[in-house]
Parts: structure tokens; sequence; C-alpha cells
């Protein structure tokens, strides 16, 4: 076992007299509860709490963060490449019978119960909880953090697609008019929002411990995959050799993580992810088009206006920018 057995008896008690008392209400889609600044939809909460209460992070973990709908599949498929490349080559992988979320525990859901087991080749952990909400032991432990965050304009449409393949053929699914989901996504009313104070919580704490917390954008992976598959092993403590490099080792991670790639995967287009998890969903709902721009199809002018405006005052005196996806291009 990775972490001590921990008194998940009690975390149940503060779940209980904490759904009571926190506020609810927010996504029509699902049961949502504002804690500690943040909106989660309620079969996450008690997991939260879980995992705030006992999880115990090793300084060899590498904790894979980000809001959804930002790249995390992708992020995790990448980095399990990475790590496990000397234990399969491509034609072994997990990866190619198993969705990325299924190799990578995920504290909200697997930290809920008790710990699960980790084999000790495989550091990574991953979870959409924000900075400030992490469990104590990823800021005290020299542990390291891979986020990844995405355009708000593309977030907010890769979400919404998300959010009606989780309703689909359900009543709910009439509540998901594009209009009423951006008008709570612009109020931070979405799962594990609001947004850009996620996004702007990592960017800080990377300026201030850039040696602990690597920040990545969508938009910068999908222009240089091979660079960043490189920068990526370097920040976990395992680059590239150089006859990894002459043998383009990089390239081919980056191409065997491909949208193109993993989404023609069998798995990925016929399997269900967690079938007796919080949310069932098709392994298929986590790839969509992987593209950058992709919200020219769906906003109307005065959506991408109220959708800028938030951008540009939410980091108005940040060097951080989003300025790629202007670009409109559609790798
Ligand atoms: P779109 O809905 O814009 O297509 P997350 O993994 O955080 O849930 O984010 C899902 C988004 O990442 C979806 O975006 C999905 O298509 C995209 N995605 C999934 N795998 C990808 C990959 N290998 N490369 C690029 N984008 C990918």
């Amino acid at each position: 076992m990775a972490c001590e057995e921990a008194p998940y008896d009690e975390t149940k008690t503060r779940y209980q007299e904490l759904t009571s008392t926190v506020p609810a209400g927010g996504n029509p889609a699902e049961d949502m509860y504002k804690y500690q600044g943040f909106w989660y939809p309620k079969v996450f909460l008690e997991g939260i709490i879980s995992a705030q209460d006992n999880f115990k992070a090793k300084p060899t973990d590498i904790i894979l963060c980000s809001a959804p709908k930002t790249g995390f599949t992708w992020l995790k498929a990448l980095c399990y490449a990475i790590v496990t490349r000397t234990l399969f080559d491509e034609f072994k992988s997990p990866l190619l019978s198993n969705l990325s979320h299924f190799l990578v525990p995920f504290l909200e859901i697997d930290f809920a119960e008790s710990p699960p087991h980790r084999e000790p080749q495989l550091p990574l952990l991953s979870t959409h909880l924000p900075f400030t909400s992490l469990p104590e032991s990823i800021k005290e432990t020299p542990c390291r953090i891979i986020y990844i965050c995405r355009e708000p304009k593309d977030t907010f449409v890769s979400l919404w697609h998300y959010l009606k393949r989780v309703v689909e053929n359900t009543e709910s699914e009439k509540m998901l008019k594009i209009e009423d989901q951006l008008d709570m996504f612009c109020k931070g009313k979405s799962p594990w929002g609001p947004y850009w104070d996620h996004v702007l919580g990592y960017w800080t704490a990377s300026l201030e411990m850039p040696e602990k917390i690597m920040f990545l954008k969508y938009e910068d992976l999908k222009n240089q995959t091979p660079f960043f598959v490189k920068e990526i092993a370097n920040f976990m403590g395992k680059p590239f050799s150089v006859e990894e490099e002459l043998d383009g080792l990089p390239e081919k991670t980056a191409k065997f993580c491909n949208f193109e790639s993993m989404s023609s995967l069998e798995v990925n287009k016929c399997e269900k992810f967690r079938p007796r998890g919080p949310v069932e969903i098709m392994n298929s709902a986590f790839f969509r088009k992987g593209t950058v721009g992709d919200w020219r199809n769906y906003l109307t002018s005065e959506m991408i206006a109220k959708l800028d405006h938030i951008t540009n005052e939410k980091l108005r005196g940040c060097a951080l920018e989003f300025g790629s996806s202007d670009l409109g291009s559609s790798q």
C-alpha cells in the first residue's frame, strides 16, 4: 500500500456535516455544491474530502492536474507513455487497451473509500482539484505537479458537449442549452469552476515554485508536441537519452498519443468509463474533435465578447495569455 490506512469513517461524518451546510445549486445538469470557493458535482464531494483528509503524497509522486475539458486525457496518455517507455514498447502499451484515465488514479474517486494499490514504478496520480484545495501533503512534500489549461472559449465548448453526453437520453438533456451553460460557466458554476480561478491558482503557484509545478497550455502542446514531450520527461526526472532522441522516441510518443491514434482505438470507441463509478460515460466522450479554435463553430459574437471580457479582466496584470487559439488553427 502506498498510503497508510486512514480514518475513512471520520471523513464520512465530515462529509455529511459539510453537505448539510455548503451552498448547493448550480449546473442544472448536475447537483453542484460550492466548497472552498469552487463548485463540485455532488457525486465527487465525498471523494474530494476523503482525498484531502487521507491522501499522503510521496516525494516521488507526480500529480497531473487540470480543470475539466482542457486536455487531461491527452496529458495522462503522454505522461503514462513517457514514464512506462522502458516497461512496454508501443505495441504492448496498456494505453492500447485502456482509456488513460483508467491507468492513472484520480484522487476524487480512487481515494474515496480507501487508498488504492499503486505500483512503485508508476508515480502518476491525477486530480481536478484547484491548487488551494489540494491535500496538504502535496504542498508539503517535494512531489511534482504538471498542470494543463486551455483557452476558455474552447474549454467551455468542450465542456458543453461533454455535459450533453453525460445526460444523453435523460430528462436533463433538454436543460443543456448553450446559452444557459455559458451563463453558468461565466458565473463560475461549472464543475471544478470558476475556471479562470482554477487556472490562475496554478499559474501563480507555478511562478512561485517553478521546480515543483510545470504549467502547460493545450494550444502549445498541440503546436509543438514532441518538444513538450521532452520538456515533460525532463520535468519528471526521466529525460530521454541521446540514443532515445536519435531513435526519434519523443516524436514517436507524440504520435502514439495524438488525437487520431487514441480516438481510433477500439477501447476508446466502444467501451465505458467507470461502469460502476459516480459518472458512467462512454470512453468516446473524451475524444470529440481535439482541435484549437472550435469555439468559432458554436459561439455567437455576444458569447465570444462575454467570455473574452472575463478572460481579459481575470488575467489583467499577469503574464498569462491564451493567444494561440486566436490563430484559429485546427491541426
Ligand atoms: P474537444 O471537446 O474540444 O474535442 P479532457 O481530456 O480534459 O476531458 O478534455 C477533453 C478534450 O481534449 C476534448 O476536446 C478532446 O477531444 C480533447 N482530446 C482528447 N484526447 C486528445 C488528444 N490525444 N490530443 C488532443 N486533444 C485531445
